[in-house]
């Protein structure tokens, strides 16, 4: 097992990339500490692994609220004794044209995105750096690279988010910390029945824009996040991976070819 002995906080694992992996590491034997805003869905996800014989617990979160982001790195530690990885993971989303998008969503958005990953970090740190070492894993995404219509906050966010994992890397590399971002592209997070009912249109759309013709799943990412919580990327820092079926190794032109992806 890749995580034996290790302990995994995780926000936003109530649902989507974060269940996945608070899953999948618990699996490979860390104990988790699912951390979500939604009581019922983190509930469940940290009864489930314990059910299939995995350690987990829930901590009830919001991490754009900095007490409860003390809270939660105190439960862990009182639950657990340690924290070895960090997954900041959680987000939400406004969105808007920019001349049209709404104080509040801008500031939810940067309070939950960008600024509730560093409070994260800068606590998570508090405990790992006495300790010896660890690891923080930072979900950024392709809208972090290069622009979406409408999502000035969350590309803005997901952009602060990179530079964020750079400079924690540097500050903290002679400390025992590594500290990497995972750039997902499109990734279904609900089931397949709720992907038949979006519209044809728009479901054609996406798939047309990934070159590997579908969308990722949570599972993928969750296992770059083993990956990157692992001593397998001993010498992996101030990164971010692309995880993305492709879809950034386009320019978006046409094929003045006439060749697609579909031949
Ligand atoms: N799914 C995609 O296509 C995609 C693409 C690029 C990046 N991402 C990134 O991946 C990460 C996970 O996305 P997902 O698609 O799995 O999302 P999801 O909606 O399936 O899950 C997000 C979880 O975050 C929780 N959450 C929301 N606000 C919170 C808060 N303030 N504090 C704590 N928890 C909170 C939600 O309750 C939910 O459980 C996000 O950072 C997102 O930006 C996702």
């Amino acid at each position: 097992m890749r995580l034996e002995g290790k302990t995994a906080v995780i926000t936003g694992s109530a649902h989507g990339i974060g269940r996945a992996t608070a899953e999948r590491f618990a699996r490979e034997g860390a104990a988790v500490v699912v951390a979500d805003i939604n009581q019922e869905l983190g509930q469940r996800v940290a009864d489930r692994i314990r059910k299939d014989g995995g350690r987990a617990a829930f901590v009830e979160t919001d991490i754009s609220d900095h007490a409860q982001v003390d809270a939660m790195v105190e439960f862990a530690c009182s639950q657990f004794g340690r924290i070895d990885i960090l997954h900041n993971n959680a987000y939400t989303l406004g969105a808007g044209r920019v001349g049209e998008l709404s104080t509040d969503d801008w500031q939810r958005t940067i309070d939950v995105c960008l600024t509730g990953y560093w409070y994260s970090t800068k606590v998570a740190l508090g405990v790992m750096v006495p300790n010896g070492g660890g690891v923080i894993i930072n979900t950024a995404s392709v809208a972090a690279l290069a622009a979406d219509y409408t999502l000035a906050a969350y590309s803005a966010a997901k952009a602060g988010v990179i530079n964020l994992t750079r400079v924690t890397a540097i500050d903290y590399a002679r400390k025992g910390i590594r500290c990497n971002a995972i750039c997902p592209g499109p990734i279904w997070t609900h089931s397949e029945k709720a992907f038949q009912e979006v519209p044809d249109e728009m479901s054609k759309a996406l798939l047309h824009a990934v070159p590997m013709g579908r969308l990722g799943r949570p599972e993928e990412v969750a296992n770059l996040a083993l990956f990157l919580a692992s001593d397998e990327s001993s010498f992996v820092t101030g990164s971010h991976c692309l995880i993305d079926g492709g879809l950034f190794a386009q320019t978006g032109m046409p094929s003045l070819s006439g060749a697609g992806a579909e031949w």
